[in-house]
C-alpha cells in the first residue's frame, strides 16, 4: 500500500504529538478564553493576585461534582488569601452552564444551593490543556487530568500538583500549599514537612564554614539547631495570620 493511501487511511502513525509542560519557576502560559463568567486573558487579567489554575476531566462526573461543590463553598478561603480561582476542562461552554446549574439542585456532605461563580474555561480544542500538560495521554488522549497550578502575583508558577482522574483532590493541602508559598516569600523561610501556621519554621541553611560553627554553637538564641544545615525558629500563628490576612 502507497505511503499517501495510507496516509488517507489513518494508517501511518502521526509525527509523535509534542506536550508542553510548563515548570516550577516559568513565566505561567498566556492564553485568551471563553469561560463561564465571560471571556479572560490568563493570567493578565488576574496579575498582583495569587492564582490557581486547576483542570478537571469532564463536566457531569462524580469526583469532578463534589470537587466543584468543595471549591464553590471555600472560595471565601480562596480569595481571602488574594487568590483567584479558574477551572478547566475539555468541555463547552453549554455543557459547562448546565452543569453548574444543576451542581445547585445537589446536596452533599452538608454542601447544597452551591454556586460556582469563579470562572470554569470552555476547553473544546485543547488549547490551553495542552499548553499547560493537563493532557496526559497515558491517562487519557482527550480528558484533562486534575491539575493544580499555583500561580504567583508575578505571574511565575509556583506549585504544581497532579491527580488522577479517580483521586478527589485535598482541599485543606491546596490551602496549606497557598499559605505556605506566601509565608516562604513575606518570611524568607523554608516549611518542614507537614507545616502548618504557628509550626517552627526553617531558616536558610548555613552558607559558610563560620555561620555553620556559630550556629552549632548556640549564640543565636531564636534558633534551635538539630545540626549546622538543620536549624529552625519559632514563627507564630499570630504573625503568619498577619502577613497572609493583610
Ligand atoms: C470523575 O470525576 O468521577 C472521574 C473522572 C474521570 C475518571 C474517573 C472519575
Amino acid at each position: 500500500m502507497s505511503k499517501d493511501l495510507d496516509n488517507k487511511q489513518g494508517n501511518v502513525d502521526c509525527k509523535e504529538k509534542e506536550y508542553t509542560m510548563p515548570r516550577i519557576g516559568e513565566k505561567a502560559p498566556a492564553f485568551r478564553a471563553m469561560t463561564t463568567q465571560g471571556e479572560i486573558n490568563f493570567p493578565e487579567d488576574y496579575s498582583g493576585k495569587w492564582k490557581i489554575l486547576f483542570s478537571h476531566p469532564a463536566d457531569f462526573t462524580p469526583v469532578c461534582t463534589t470537587e466543584f461543590m468543595t471549591f464553590a463553598t471555600r472560595q471565601k478561603e480562596f480569595e481571602a488569601l488574594n487568590c483567584q480561582l479558574v477551572g478547566l476542562s475539555v468541555d463547552g461552554l453549554f455543557s459547562h452552564i448546565a452543569w453548574l446549574r444543576n451542581i445547585q439542585t445537589l446536596e452533599y456532605k452538608g454542601m447544597k444551593n452551591v454556586e460556582v461563580t469563579f470562572p470554569l474555561i470552555e476547553d473544546i480544542k485543547m488549547e490551553v490543556a495542552n499548553k499547560y500538560g493537563m493532557i496526559q495521554p497515558g491517562e487519557s488522549d482527550t480528558k484533562a487530568v486534575r491539575a493544580v497550578f499555583f500561580i504567583d502575583p508575578a505571574n511565575i508558577i509556583r506549585t504544581i500538583i497532579y491527580y488522577p482522574g479517580s483521586m478527589g483532590r485535598n482541599f485543606d493541602e491546596l490551602l496549606r500549599v497557598l499559605k505556605g508559598l506566601q509565608v516562604s516569600d513575606e518570611f524568607g523561610v523554608a516549611l518542614p514537612a507537614d507545616w502548618e501556621p504557628g509550626d517552627d519554621v526553617i531558616v536558610p541553611p548555613a552558607g559558610s564554614c563560620g555561620v555553620a560553627k556559630k550556629r552549632m554553637k548556640g549564640d543565636d538564641k531564636d534558633l534551635h539547631c538539630h545540626d549546622w544545615y538543620l536549624c529552625t525558629k519559632k514563627l507564630s500563628k499570630e504573625k503568619v495570620d498577619k502577613a497572609l490576612y493583610k
